[in-house]
């Protein structure tokens, strides 16, 4: 492990990245009626997997434990497949055993997006925030979908997707034109207010997006740089992503 001035950074085998992500998520989530932010996409799923089987052996109990997502994108509804709710609901609360009721997702099938973030916004105040946020980063630098650009004190907000991710995510939908061009985001100065936070880098391809965060300036062009300016931040990168560091 290595310091980078309040980041903790582990550079991990392959082999060892869901288990050192999993601890470092479960070492900020003490106490019952705790706060776990969560990422979907396809960094964190094999930490997902780490944590359903320490639930399953029993060496675990996040039951009490309140889960919100990042992100949604506007236009789908919580049970289409592709949406964020149903990878939350299917590869996170359900296997964590926590409450549906618990479980929170902005609603991209709202009426009006612009309301539904700033009621999650307010969800996430009134859960009391968020004791650990686990993240992903794009091979653009976006944390959450705070897309190049974005305010680094934000409140959660609609945002529209940049062509990279849009291009990035297409692998989950059936043609590039089915991505949504819109998506209800937590802002950068929501996810900053997380009481501790785990970065997750997976791949070469996210080698340049990690340097620039980590070692580049705190700058909007680079989203996930605002990470140097929260004091509890743990990454957890494997040797390809962190290559450039
Ligand atoms: C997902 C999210 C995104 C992803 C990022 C990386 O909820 O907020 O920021 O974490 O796009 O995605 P993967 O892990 O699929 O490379």
């Amino acid at each position: 492990m290595s310091t980078l001035g309040s980041m903790q950074i582990r550079v991990v085998d392959d082999v060892d990245f869901a288990t050192v992500g999993a601890d470092a998520v479960l070492s900020g989530l003490t106490g019952a009626g705790a706060c776990l932010g969560v990422a979907t996409g396809g960094t964190p799923l094999r930490l997902y997997r780490e944590l359903a089987h320490r639930t399953e052996c029993g060496a675990i109990d996040l039951s009490s434990v309140s889960v919100v997502a990042l992100d949604e994108y506007v236009g789908l509804s919580s049970s289409d497949p592709r949406s964020y709710a149903s990878y939350v609901h299917g590869c996170i609360a359900g296997p964590l055993r926590i409450d549906p009721a618990a479980t929170f997702v902005p609603d991209g099938a709202a009426a009006d997006p612009d309301a539904e973030a700033r009621e999650y916004e307010a969800t996430i105040v009134g859960l009391g925030g968020v004791d650990v946020q686990i993240a992903g980063l794009g091979t653009n630098g976006h944390l959450a979908f705070n897309e190049p650009g974005t305010p680094i004190d934000g409140p959660c907000h609609v945002v529209t997707l940049s062509e990279r991710t849009r291009r990035d995510n297409a692998r989950y939908f059936d043609r590039r034109g089915d991505v949504p061009l819109r998506a209800i985001t937590q802002g950068l100065g929501t996810i900053r207010r997380a009481r501790s936070i785990v970065l997750l880098a997976s791949g070469a391809h996210k080698g340049p997006a990690l340097a620039a965060a980590l070692h580049g300036p705190v700058t909007t062009d680079v989203p996930a740089s605002v990470l140097q300016t929260h004091p509890n931040v743990t990454v957890v990168a494997d040797r390809a992503a962190a290559a450039l560091l």
